[in-house]
């Protein structure tokens, strides 16, 4: 098994081709199950399934998505967090029920974190495990919130982030005190469970820790590497971010 690499010419070509994966899914599956991810990497595949949408008619009405993580602390009305982000950004402009769209929360309460990442597992399961999962990397190397440390067999819990991770999120927030300092995310091995993987990186910025990924052992050291022993995971990759390897 190995991490399968697509080389495109631009972002947007990149964009597009995991767009129409995503497109071709569901309507082979109307019921399909998508893993989704926040950050500036996902937003123009949002924009592009918003035009599916509007142009195409790509109905979202039986999809069902889990989110990969949330920060903790924040009103899920804060401008940065990823309830929000994901309603501003695709929820909002498609056809999917509320009902349909799950993401860890933001004000679980200490005592509760346990059954709360419980619930989140046993509804990935009831749902019927994720068909396409999107990724994108930090600079850390992890998936989710995965953080360097993070086993392979981790689930939904919650995680202390990076010091590196709240530097990268802090203009966003405008200041680094005010990045949360825990979130919660589903596990590597929640995100090793689905069916199809497609993580995307583009950017000079990615360019080491999407090396280290792909070209070096597998390690917990950087969480993405583990996508290594997954057997449909694809890297989808711009000029740029493919500089390195
Ligand atoms: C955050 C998210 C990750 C995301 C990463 C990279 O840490 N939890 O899911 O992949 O940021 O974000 P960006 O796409 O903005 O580089």
């Amino acid at each position: 098994m190995s991490i399968q690499l697509h080389l495109h010419s631009s972002r947007e070509a990149a964009i597009r081709t995991v767009a129409q994966e995503m497109a071709m899914l569901i309507r082979n599956k109307p019921h399909a199950v998508l893993g989704l991810a926040t950050g500036a990497t996902p937003i123009p595949l949002y924009q592009e399934l918003v035009r599916l949408h509007r142009v195409e008619g790509l109905s979202f009405r039986q999809v069902t998505t889990f989110n990969l993580d949330e920060y903790l602390g924040l009103e899920p009305t804060h401008p940065e967090s990823y309830w929000n982000f994901m309603h501003r950004n695709l929820f909002d402009h498609i056809d999917i029920p509320a009902a349909n769209i799950h993401l860890p929360g933001s004000q679980v309460k200490t005592e509760d974190i346990l059954s709360h990442c419980e619930a989140y597992e046993d509804a990935i399961r009831v749902a019927g495990g994720i068909d396409y999962q999107i990724l994108g990397i930090g600079r850390t190397g992890h998936i989710g919130f995965n953080e360097p440390g993070s086993p392979a067999d981790s689930i939904t819990r919650r995680i202390h982030l990076d010091e590196i991770t709240r530097q990268d999120a802090a203009p966003a927030f405008g200041d680094l005190a005010h990045v949360p300092t825990h979130a919660i995310t589903m596990g590597c091995g929640t995100i090793l469970a689905a069916r199809k993987i497609a993580l995307m990186a583009f950017g000079e910025g990615k360019a080491a820790i999407v090396r280290r990924a792909l070209r070096e052992p597998v390690t917990d050291e950087v969480s993405a590497s583990f996508l290594q022993n997954h057997p449909d995971a694809h890297f989808h990759l711009d000029p740029a971010s493919a500089s390195a390897l």
